[in-house]
């Protein structure tokens, strides 16, 4: 049986949420294995749209148990609310559909402070976090003084944990940011309700998860972000603070290796990145911005517009080659049906020099110049093709010399956001 892990192939906003949502119908358990409510994606069926941010993407299709992962930092508030958000969308029972790890972090109202005013110190250095409080969850974690899913089930502990850490933070928030502490009393009184919803959910994911792969049963692993914020393998500091690419699946799910048997990349037919940082293929002209409206590259979690350009097939191939991914699935085809030329970077130039890899040092990457191959448009619209074949020929001609450059096919090419807009083959 497969376990497929879904991994962003970019900058984040792929679509991953769709192709889970699409593939959730033939799975047992979806897992979301790293992020947090940075992450947002929007899933469309039955004229009902919803974004979801923590929540893995298979609760709408079919009857997947639907894990957060250890690896994932989770605020209880934001969850809660998007728990109600589920329940008025469709009428459905959380009750044996989620589960959260007992070992996922914690986010505290103090880490979101914390990132906040990290962002606004760094000035014109800012990374363009979404403001969820992600990085500092995770400097809690590896520094050994977070607070975990399982805590919130012992509040003595929790509340003394709290004013510990809280001790050390109002110092910081003090002293070094010359911002307003906070108040250990109101935070535990401000997470008591949320605590009080999510506690039926909180368990051992990770043995559900060995006994599902023991058993043979159908998984999904779901990515946030992309490989291109990945902490180790992306344009860093200009990064998220965990590991969507293949380990961090593993780490953050307790699935191990060998039993992974596809990787899925998931790439727009352009590309588009929200936030700070390199983005070689960029485009500040009327390109860009015709993408960025018939594509609504608009942040899903922040509303910020989304930085477009071309597809670099130079970074999807880094991004298959650090993920093993053995099957692609192309999104958002259709945003490009009125463009009269298209194009592809198969290349840079660097210093002078022409290169055919994705740097892994920043500044290397700030001053690559794309080199591209140009593509007559096709100038009708896909959507609602559901056949590969009656694709026109030059989508089909672009899809092509994608899959010929990269080395591994597409399964799956959506055309739309909708669940029904997708041809797989
Ligand atoms: P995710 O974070 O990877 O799940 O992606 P997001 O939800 O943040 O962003 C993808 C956006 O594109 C969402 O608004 C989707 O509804 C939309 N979308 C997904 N696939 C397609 C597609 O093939 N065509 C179009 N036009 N929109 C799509
Ligand atoms: P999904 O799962 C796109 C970006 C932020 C910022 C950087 C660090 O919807 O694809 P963070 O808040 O994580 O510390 O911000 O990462 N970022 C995303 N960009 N899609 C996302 O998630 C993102 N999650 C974080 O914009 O540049
Ligand atoms: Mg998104």
């Amino acid at each position: 049986m497969a376990v497929r892990i879904i991994i962003g192939a970019q900058w984040g906003d792929e679509g991953k949420g769709k192709i889970v949502d699409l593939l959730s119908k033939e799975s047992n358990y979806v897992v979301r294995y790293q992020g947090g409510a940075n992450a947002g994606h929007t899933l469309k069926f039955d004229d009902k749209t919803i974004v979801l941010h923590l929540i893995p993407s298979g609760m709408f299709n079919g009857d997947s148990k639907c894990i957060i992962g250890n690896g994932v930092v989770i605020d209880p508030i934001a969850l809660v609310e998007e728990i109600k958000e589920v329940e008025q969308l469709v009428d459905i029972d959380l009750h044996d559909r989620l589960f959260i790890s007992s070992s996922a972090h914690v986010i505290l109202p103090y880490h979101k402070v914390l990132d906040q005013v990290k962002e606004k110190s760094r000035g014109s250095d800012a990374i363009g976090t979404t403001g969820r409080g992600i990085g500092p969850a995770y400097v809690s974690k590896v520094s050994r003084v977070g607070i975990r899913m399982g805590d919130l089930l012992n509040p003595e502990l929790l509340e003394e944990k709290i004013r510990k850490n809280l001790a050390d933070i109002n110092n910081a928030l003090k002293h070094v940011y010359n911002e307003p502490e906070l108040n250990a009393d109101e935070m535990v009184s401000q997470l008591k309700p949320a605590i009080d919803t999510v506690k039926k959910y909180i368990c051992n994911t990770t043995e559900l998860l060995h006994n599902a792969v023991e058993m043979n049963e159908p998984i999904l692993l779901e990515g946030a972000q992309g490989s291109l914020l990945d902490v180790d393998h992306g344009t860093y500091p200009y990064v998220t603070s965990s590991s969507p690419t293949a380990g961090g699946a593993c780490t953050g799910s307790g699935v191990p290796p060998l039993a992974i048997t596809h990787s899925l990349g998931i790439t727009k037919a352009y590309c588009t990145r929200v936030g700070n940082g390199p983005f070689p293929t960029e485009l500040d002209d009327s390109d860009g911005e015709k993408l960025r409206k018939n594509g609504q590259e608009f942040g899903a979690t922040t509303g910020r517009p989304r930085r477009c350009g071309w597809l670099d097939l130079i970074a999807l191939k880094y991004a298959v080659r650090l993920n093993g991914m053995n099957e692609l699935a192309l999104t958002k085809l259709d945003v490009m049906d009125d463009f009269e030329t298209i194009k592809v970077c198969t290349g840079y130039e660097l210093d002078g020099e022409t290169i055919d890899h994705y740097p892994t040092e920043t500044d290397q990457v700030e001053r690559l110049k794309p080199i591209y191959k140009t593509f007559s448009g096709w100038q009708r619209s896909t959507r609602d093709i559901s056949s590969y074949d009656e694709l026109p020929e030059n989508a089909r001609t672009y899809i092509e010399f994608i899959e010929e450059f990269i080395g591994v096919d597409f399964t799956i090419v959506s055309t739309g956001p909708k669940r029904s807009e997708t041809i797989v083959r």
